[in-house]
């Protein structure tokens, strides 16, 4: 559990960062309707929850530096004994106050009117720009409301400004707690693709394996998954966000599953490639040796200066080669690269920032140069190979041979940690896990 005074830390942080003469508004996610009454399950908006921490739909944060009467204000839900019958307890404006450190807390249903008066004398609203068409309206009736009251000496903000760049900035560093949440995701997430493993056989649908890691991870404390679990046998192994996982498995078929358990609103993102009856053939076995030693090299270049784009690099180097010396790419291996003769087979790139989003947050390049790695920052490295059976002049004895590998790695002081590093990777870890 991240404490609130963490919470607390990232708003006065935040509040450094856009200084005294603007104001913060961040409204929480919707409630989505999936049909009459019945809704989607309520997932916080993640900027929102990392201010806030804070997992109550109809609330809205404002953050005014230097404000008499405080400086965090929390729009949000009242207490309603009829409504918390039915959905259960709300925190209400003394909950606000008194579990989630707000100086004040106002009802929802307060916001329009009180807006106008918060934002008055404030140079510049930052907010996410542009999001919500609902939210945009309502800041620019609010800010005209002042603007009609100028002659009575009020003064409205003269800028938007959008509040991602700052605050993914910040998200882009995870805390000591952020990482051991993160730890737990991915734990729990090991287990579901180990027990994954054991299940399949021959004959297996791909949802019931889908069905063993939402078993593992809900019973772990994670009731959903950070993104739709993947879980592609065969041809399917070549889709890269092949979500139906509805085909039946067979023998001789690889299986790439591509899922991680989201605990406490962060996310783990885990893929791992195994042959259905436990065994790999030996094509299936060198491609993944190749796509294991890429992500390997890949993993060992990771450390504070580092560059973003060495990981992709190298994997794009390592793949190259090995498509060659396996004759399924011909031609120099340079002016392969060059021609980017990979893209039919390995077609995205290295990986990605993770955290309270799957795909995190966080700048990939810095003007015009990608970015340094530095303590803190974790992603996921993930090189693949799909051999699909449409890609010309390839035999066929390659063909539905897809391949993923990924691990979730955090930057340290020294280097770098792999928080997946145990879950089965090598082809002889997967087969003894597999024979058990
Ligand atoms: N699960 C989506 C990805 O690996 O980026
Ligand atoms: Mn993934
Ligand atoms: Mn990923």
């Amino acid at each position: 559990m991240i404490k609130m005074s963490e919470y607390a830390k990232r708003r006065k942080e935040l509040m450094r960062t856009i200084g005294q003469n603007g104001i913060v508004i961040l409204p929480s996610a919707p409630e989505v309707f999936r049909n009459g009454d019945a809704t989607y399950a309520y997932r916080q908006n993640s900027d929102f929850y990392y201010l806030t921490g804070f997992e109550e739909p109809d609330a809205v944060l404002v953050l005014a530096p230097k404000r008499k009467e405080g400086e965090y204000i929390l729009f949000n839900r009242i207490r309603d004994r009829d409504r918390e019958i039915w959905d259960g307890p709300r925190a209400g404006q003394e909950g606000a106050v008194k579990e989630y450190l707000a100086d004040q807390a106002f009802p929802y249903s307060e916001l329009a009117l009180m807006l106008p008066d918060l934002m008055a004398g404030r140079e510049s609203i930052h907010y996410p720009l542009g999001v919500n068409r609902e939210f945009d309206k309502l800041l620019m009736q609010c800010v005209n409301k002042v603007r009609s009251k100028v002659r009575g000496g009020l003064q409205p903000p003269a800028a938007f400004v959008d509040i991602a760049p700052s605050l993914h900035e910040m998200r882009l560093f995870k805390s000591a707690a952020e990482i051991e949440i993160m730890q737990k995701a991915v734990d729990i997430t090991e287990k579901a693709h180990v027990r994954a493993m054991r299940f399949c056989r021959p004959g297996v649908y791909e949802y019931e394996l889908e069905a063993e890691l939402l078993y593992e991870f809900q019973r772990n404390g994670a009731r959903f998954p950070a993104y739709n679990s993947i879980v592609g046998a065969g041809r399917n192994s070549c889709i890269l966000h092949y979500i139906n996982n509805n085909q039946k498995i067979a023998d001789g078929d690889l299986v790439l599953i591509d899922a991680g358990a989201e605990y406490q609103n962060y996310a783990a993102d885990i893929t791992r490639t195994f042959p259905a009856n436990g065994r790999f053939t030996g094509e299936q076995r060198a491609i993944y040796d190749l796509v294991l030693s890429s992500q390997l090299a890949a993993i060992k270049s990771i450390k504070p200066g580092a560059s973003w784009t060495t990981a992709q690099n190298i994997i794009v180097k390592i793949l190259t080669q090995g498509l060659v010396d396996l004759g399924i790419l011909k031609g120099n291996v340079d002016n392969l690269i060059e021609r980017q003769a990979y893209l039919p087979f390995y077609m995205h790139r290295s990986g990605h920032w993770l955290g309270l989003d799957v795909h995190d947050v966080g700048m990939y390049r810095v003007e015009t140069k990608w970015r340094a790695l530095q303590p803190g920052m974790v992603f996921t490295v993930e090189p693949g190979i799909y051999i699909s059976s449409d890609i010309p002049g390839v035999h066929k004895r390659w063909h539905h041979i897809g391949v993923r590998i990924e691990d979730n790695v955090l930057v340290t002081d020294k280097g770098r940690d792999v928080l997946s590093h145990k879950i089965p990777k090598t082809v002889v870890e997967i087969e003894a896990v597999m024979a058990k």
